[in-house]
C-alpha cells in the first residue's frame, strides 16, 4: 500500500497475555508521544479495550445506537462492505497533540462471526470468492481511513479464527505479546506458521503482513535479573528467532493492570508512581517504532 498508514495488529492465540494492555499503550504512545493520529479496532467480543476506553454508558451507548464491529461484519451481508464515519469514537482518550480513535467491539460479535463461517452471500459467486471476500472484509472496510490515521492498531481476540484471519490480511505489521513462561511461549512457533500459511494462500508476497516482533509482558525481575524460567524462556525465544525478541520488556506490576480500569492514558500523566511504568512503555514504543523504520528500509 502507497500510502504511510501502518495496520498493526496485536496477536496471539492465548488469552491473558497481555494482547489488550499492549494494544492499548501502544496505541496511546504513538498517539502521545509521537503526535500520530491512531484509530484502535477492539475485535475481541470480551470488549476490554472498549470498556477500559470508554465509560461503560458511553460504550453501550455508542454499540446500541451508533456502530460496532459488529456493524462491519453485517456490511457485508449488505453487499457494502464499510466502516462508517459515526461508527468510530473519536476522541476516545485524550491524547495531547496527537489523537486517539477507537471503533467499539460488540458483546454479540460471535454470533456474526458464526454466519460468516457458514452463510454464503448472495454477491460471493462461488466458495472460493466467499473465501477472499470475506476474509478481506476489514482490509476492505478500513481502506478509506488509511488517509486518515498514521496507524490502525488492532487488538485481536484470544484465537486465530476468522476475525483475528481477517485483521491479519488487513495488517502492514503483527506484533506477539507473551509472557516469558513455557506455557505461554509454547504455541509461539504454532501462530508463526498459521499466519504465514494464511497470509500465502490469500496475499500476494508484497502485501502480506509482517512480523513486528515479539513483546514480553508481565516479566518478573529477581534484583535485576530476569527470575530463572523467564529469562530461560527468554533465551528460547531469542534462540528461535533471533531478530524477533524486543528488547524492551513490561514488567508485571499492578500499577499496569490499575491502568485499564481508570480509563488514563499514561502518556498523558505525571503521577510520580507510574514513572518506572511509563518509562518501560515508552521504550517499547520506540523500539517498534525503531523496528518498523528498519523494515521499511
Ligand atoms: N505488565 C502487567 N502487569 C500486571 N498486570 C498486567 C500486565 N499486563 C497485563 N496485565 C493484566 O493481566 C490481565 C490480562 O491482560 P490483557 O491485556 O487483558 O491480556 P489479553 O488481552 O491477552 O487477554 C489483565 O487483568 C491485565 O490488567
Ligand atoms: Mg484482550
Amino acid at each position: 500500500m502507497a500510502d504511510s498508514c501502518k495496520v498493526i495488529s496485536i496477536i496471539n492465540y492465548k488469552g491473558g497475555v497481555g494482547k489488550t494492555t499492549i494494544a492499548l499503550q501502544l496505541a496511546a504512545g504513538l498517539a502521545s508521544l509521537h503526535q500520530k493520529r491512531v484509530l484502535m479496532l477492539d475485535l475481541d467480543p470480551q470488549c476490554s479495550l472498549s470498556v477500559s476506553v470508554l465509560p461503560e454508558e458511553a460504550w453501550i451507548d455508542h454499540i446500541e445506537n451508533r456502530g460496532s464491529i459488529r456493524s462491519i461484519l453485517w456490511s457485508y451481508y449488505e453487499g457494502n462492505v464499510r466502516l462508517e464515519k459515526d461508527w468510530i469514537a473519536e476522541k476516545a482518550l485524550h491524547a495531547g497533540e496527537g489523537q486517539l480513535d477507537l471503533v467499539p467491539c460488540h458483546l454479540d460479535l460471535p454470533d456474526y462471526e458464526m454466519r460468516l463461517v457458514s452463510e454464503r452471500p448472495p454477491q460471493a459467486a462461488d466458495t472460493a470468492e466467499f473465501e477472499k471476500s470475506r476474509h478481506r472484509l476489514l482490509r476492505d472496510a478500513i481502506e478509506p481511513y488509511r488517509k486518515d490515521y498514521d496507524f490502525i492498531i488492532c487488538d485481536c481476540p484470544p484465537n486465530i479464527y476468522f476475525v483475528s484471519r481477517s485483521a491479519m490480511l488487513a495488517s502492514d505489521y503483527y506484533l506477539v505479546p507473551t509472557i516469558p513462561d513455557f506455557i505461554s511461549c509454547y504455541g509461539i512457533p504454532f501462530i508463526e506458521n498459521h499466519i504465514q500459511t494464511l497470509l500465502h494462500d490469500l496475499l500476494p508476497e508484497k502485501e502480506r503482513a509482517r512480523n513486528l516482533g515479539i513483546i514480553r509482558n508481565r516479566v518478573r525481575r529477581s534484583g535485576s535479573k530476569l527470575v530463572n524460567e523467564h529469562d530461560r524462556q527468554s533465551r528460547q525465544i531469542r534462540e528461535m528467532y533471533p531478530d524477533l525478541l524486543f528488547d524492551a520488556c513490561i514488567q508485571d506490576r499492578i500499577g499496569v493492570s490499575e491502568l485499564m480500569g481508570q480509563r488514563k492514558n499514561i502518556f498523558a500523566d505525571t503521577t510520580h508512581r507510574l514513572q518506572p511504568i511509563r518509562e518501560e512503555l515508552q521504550d517499547f514504543v520506540s523500539e517498534a517504532i525503531m523496528r518498523m523504520n528498519r523494515l521499511e528500509s
